[in-house]
């Protein structure tokens, strides 16, 4: 109720902005595309004209449907914003009645009602003629209507017949207004991901300095990466600011990995400070933490340490998942049977002292504003959280964008992840039995690997030059064996 209140008055100022789309009576049902086939629709629509136009901040503002296997729509909304960004939003559109096609809802934020999403009129390949529209109790209703494009232009002529089926549904054409797509070649949207990802990995100091070992990576952090596709840049301790900025804006994530470096006053907390301050300000910068990375992001976001003393030394666990576990953006391409094993088998190497107890995560307001539990385990007494996820935050960005109502508009996900537990360990450690190997442990890490991979994906820093970059990457560099005193197989030391 609350939601739907806000949502009213959010709607009833925008249509005090625009009084055009704000009429009395019901929504009126104006007959939509007959057959319509969404096979047909998918693929990358511009953005023409619209109504009304709110907040509007981009331009070259662009769609982007794809079908997925369970018959629903993956939405990708982009625009180029002035400052030549692109801010993009996916969401899900799908067919709520299959004799009715046309008909669709989109949703971009769990929590928020969907927006209805009418085809009025579509020959797939040249325009399509979005509507939207809210009723309010039969009082009053509002509405949102798109011309949408397969080029970023129309004729006069094909406008002027869009315009007439656009008055037939009660639309007011004279309000409408006229998309930027001028200027956008030269900023392509392509919702292309950026297929060679390349992520950093910091590195840490080790506890007994020798001569070429001041530092280190445990090898599983990088090959976890690999495996999904993804190249890795060691982030060495003790660099400048500067040379840490410059590597940020070069590089599409960081992991920060587990271990033993204190938190506060280590080299590795001081560039993993850097690099997540810069990375909260970043449209879309993936950070994941794991054990002693996962503590370290406790600290960073709250800016002093909660954690709860336990010993979960040497120990796999299963997960017990939380409500929010199901529409995470981490578990969310999970297979289901692979979420059953993780919730029933001991798939989770934990080896920590430190753990964030629930009610240490339940009693900080910032900490439960800016992340989701994903999962919690207990040692017998301390329940603790095991996985973490930041969390979608609602800006009002209102209301139309791409041919989809934003109601309360745009979704900021904070691209940040933590686990309590080692995802890197189950294909790679073999030095500790309590590390499991089994088809599904190595599944997970699978898993995982690729939901981060395909967040770090969707950031577009780059080096400079290739030169630049080959010298960067981890190829550069050879880990050890390091068997049998060690706890990892592998190490890289700097
Ligand atoms: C919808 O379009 C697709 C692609 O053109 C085609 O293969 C399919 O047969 C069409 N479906 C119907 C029901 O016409
Ligand atoms: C689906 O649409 C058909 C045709 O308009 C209608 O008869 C039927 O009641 C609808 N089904 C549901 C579940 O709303
Ligand atoms: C559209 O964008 C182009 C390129 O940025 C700009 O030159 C032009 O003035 C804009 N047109 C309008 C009507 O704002
Ligand atoms: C860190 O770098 C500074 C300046 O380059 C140097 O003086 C210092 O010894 C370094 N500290 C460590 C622990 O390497
Ligand atoms: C899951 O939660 C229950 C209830 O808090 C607890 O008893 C159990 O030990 C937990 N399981 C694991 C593996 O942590
Ligand atoms: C491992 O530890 C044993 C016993 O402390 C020592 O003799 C051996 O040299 C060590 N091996 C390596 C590779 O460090």
């Amino acid at each position: 109720m609350e939601d739907l209140q806000v949502l009213f008055w959010i709607l009833a100022a925008a249509a005090g902005l625009n009084a055009q789309s704000f009429h009395p009576g019901s929504c009126p049902q104006s007959p939509v595309q007959v057959d319509f086939n969404i096979t047909k629709y998918m693929g990358t629509w511009y953005e023409i004209e619209k109504l009304p136009a709110m907040f509007e901040r981009g331009k070259c503002i662009q769609a982007t449907y794809s079908l997925l296997s369970d018959g629903t729509v993956h939405v990708h909304n982009a625009e180029l914003l002035p400052n030549g960004r692109i801010n993009s939003i996916n969401g899900v559109a799908k067919v709520k009645n299959s004799s009715q096609p046309a008909i669709l809802e989109v949703s971009f934020v769990t929590g928020v009602p969907d927006s209805p999403y009418w085809v009025l009129s579509s020959d797939y390949q040249s325009y399509s003629l979005v509507y939207s529209c809210f009723d309010y109790f039969g009082l009053f209703h509002v509405d949102f209507a798109w011309i949408l494009a397969r080029t970023r232009a129309l004729s006069e002529d094909t406008l002027a017949q869009l315009h007439r089926k656009l008055e037939a549904a009660g639309v007011n054409v004279n309000k409408l207004t006229v998309t930027n797509q001028s200027g956008c070649d030269a900023f392509p949207i392509v919702d292309e991901s950026n297929d060679r990802p390349i992520i950093g990995i910091l590195a840490q100091e080790v506890r007994y300095p020798s001569p070429g070992k001041f530092s280190y990576i445990a090898a599983s952090y990088v090959k976890t990466l690999e495996s999904a596709g993804a190249r890795v840049v060691p982030v060495m301790v003790n660099q400048t600011e500067e040379e840490y900025k410059a590597l940020f804006n070069s590089i599409n994530g960081i992991l920060f990995p587990g271990g033993g470096s204190n938190l506060v006053t280590s080299l590795y907390a001081r560039s993993a400070k850097i690099f997540y301050d810069l990375a909260v300000e970043e449209d879309y910068f993936p950070v994941w933490g794991t054990c002693l990375g996962f503590e370290e992001l406790t600290y960073l976001t709250l800016g002093k340490l909660v954690l709860t003393r336990n010993n979960m030394r040497d120990v796999a666990l299963p997960l017990n998942f939380t409500d929010d576990a199901k529409g995470s953006r981490m578990f969310k391409g999970f297979p289901a049977d692979l979420m059953s094993d993780l919730a029933s088998e001991s798939l989770t190497a934990n080896a920590h002292k430190w753990s964030l107890a629930m009610s240490s995560y339940n009693s900080n307001v910032e900490l439960k504003k800016f992340y989701k539990v994903l999962s919690t385990n207990s040692d017998g007494t301390l329940e603790f959280v095991s996985t973490l996820e930041g969390r979608s935050t609602v800006t009002y960005h209102c209301c139309s964008f791409g041919a989809a109502l934003i109601q309360l508009s745009a979704a900021y996900s904070y691209p940040i992840y933590g686990t309590q537990w080692h995802p890197e360990k189950n294909p790679f450690e073999f030095l500790k039995a309590y590390v499991p190997h089994s088809p599904s442990a190595v599944r997970t890490t699978f898993y995982m690997a690729e939901f981060f991979v395909s967040e770090a994906r969707k950031n577009k820093h780059h080096f400079q030059s290739e030169a630049e970059e080959q010298k960067a990457l981890i190829y550069n560099y050879s880990p050890v064996y390091s068997a049998p005193n060690s706890t990892f197989v592998q190490i890289y030391y700097f």
